[in-house]
């Protein structure tokens, strides 16, 4: 894996800019008088990167997308690779934050030239690196963020998963028909694009099903103390608490919402989705439910092959079992590989239209069938938390929704 130092400033960013253009007029100057040893070296290889989260505190997302995306490399190029050539992956760790993951993304571009992107899980990160992308025109495929916004940056801006506004229904329908609560509070991250934004889908769909929101508190990632909102939630008596984070502070939550003697269930979205949360959170996760984009019980062949290559390769480590992300750098690299097929090019513009047009490509997680905001239209799963004493836990399948 190739770490970059960090850049500390936009001047920076311009230096390398004007570095790359430097660069360019110079490697076509070179390309004019002749050919390059150099330049027929690295065309065996097509270059992509991967900007994500290994480090910090939604680390589990980048490590997790990581593998899955290794897996896909691997896989492609063991049969032969894109258009004749090795897909080669540069892998940057933005360490989960905005800025970081612009400056990353920056240098993927800038400094090692790859002709699309891999990133990130998380929304925010994604919203702070797109318009870099967008502005220099390489595409970007974004595993599993589902802000709505991400993608609205521009037509260079690509996701294989399913957007905000319906998980939020999904949820709100969970609530309301399945578990037949009526009355519910919200606990949300103010610093994440996609907890704030989720909860608001949450909010407009529960109420669209005749429920009540009785408050709605919120707090700010890195967090360590909830009992102030947890105690105000207490207090109106909701027979559940929809808490749309992710896995660091919602462990911590649910840890101290039962120490102060809340008993009803927590519900979140995707971004609980790790085996950390089982770590943090616990036995207090019993009985907790959260959507997300697939479920290791799916019987599909391609879904358990995947969970068992998974196994294999990485079953040492304490996460053997592939969560969300995984199932999603996965399916990215592969709707990235299939869209060079197709274009039979891996110039950037040409992958960009090819990936325009991905229809019902078949994935780990499903069919993937980009629609015209460069979306994935997809099912969710709601999963049960299951986590016993010593903090070992599963996740287990409650209810497959259609959009
Ligand atoms: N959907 C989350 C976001 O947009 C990220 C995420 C994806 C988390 C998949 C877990 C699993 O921020």
């Amino acid at each position: 894996m190739l770490f970059s130092n960090t850049m500390k400033n936009r001047s920076r960013i311009h230096a390398l800019r004007n570095a790359a253009f430097v660069a360019a007029a110079a490697a076509l100057a070179v390309g004019f008088s002749g050919c390059n040893k150099k330049d027929a070296a690295a065309s065996d290889e097509i270059l992509i990167g991967h900007y994500g989260s290994l480090t910090g505190a939604t680390a589990t997302f980048g490590q997790s997308a990581q593998k899955g995306i290794e897996m896909a490399v691997d896989a492609i190029n063991v049969s032969g690779g894109v258009l004749g050539k090795k897909l080669k992956v540069i892998v940057e760790d933005d360490q989960g934050k905005p800025e970081e993951a612009q400056t990353v993304v920056t240098k993927l571009i800038n400094k090692d030239r790859v002709v699309a992107l891999l990133g990130e899980i998380a929304s925010s990160n994604s919203l702070a690196a797109a318009p870099v992308a967008q502005s220099s025109r390489i595409p970007m495929i974004s595993p599993g963020s589902t802000n709505p916004k991400v993608t609205s940056v521009g037509d260079y801006i690509f996701r294989v998963c399913f957007i905000d506004p319906f998980q939020g229904q999904v949820m709100a329908k969970f609530a309301a028909n399945t578990l037949k609560v009526k009355k519910v509070a919200i606990l949300r991250d103010i610093k994440s694009d996609y907890s704030v934004g989720l909860a608001n889908f949450f909010v407009e769909g529960f109420k669209g099903l005749g429920g009540e929101i009785l408050s709605d508190e919120s707090y700010s990632q890195g967090d360590k103390d909830f009992t102030a909102q947890l105690t105000a939630l207490k207090g109106k008596n909701p027979e559940a608490i929809f808490v749309p984070g992710y896995y660091t502070e919602v462990g911590l939550i649910a840890r101290q919402a039962r120490k102060l003697g809340i008993t009803v269930p927590l519900l979140g979205g995707d971004g609980w989705d790790s085996s950390k949360l089982w770590e943090i959170g616990g036995a207090a996760l019993n009985g907790c439910f959260y959507s997300n984009h697939y479920s290791v019980d799916d019987p599909s062949p391609i879904l358990q092959k995947f969970v068992a290559d998974y196994k294999a390769r990485y079953g040492k480590t304490s996460d053997s079992i592939p969560d969300a992300m995984a199932a999603l750098g996965y399916d990215a690299t592969l709707v990235l590989a299939d869209a060079m097929k197709r274009a039979q090019s891996s110039k950037p513009d040409s992958i960009r239209m090819a990936l325009a047009q991905t229809k019902g490509f078949m994935g780990v997680t499903g069919n993937t069938t980009l629609d015209e905001n460069r979306n994935a239209v997809k099912p969710a799963v709601v999963l049960e938390v299951i986590v016993d004493e010593k903090g070992n836990g599963r996740n287990k399948f409650k209810e497959s929704v259609s959009p």
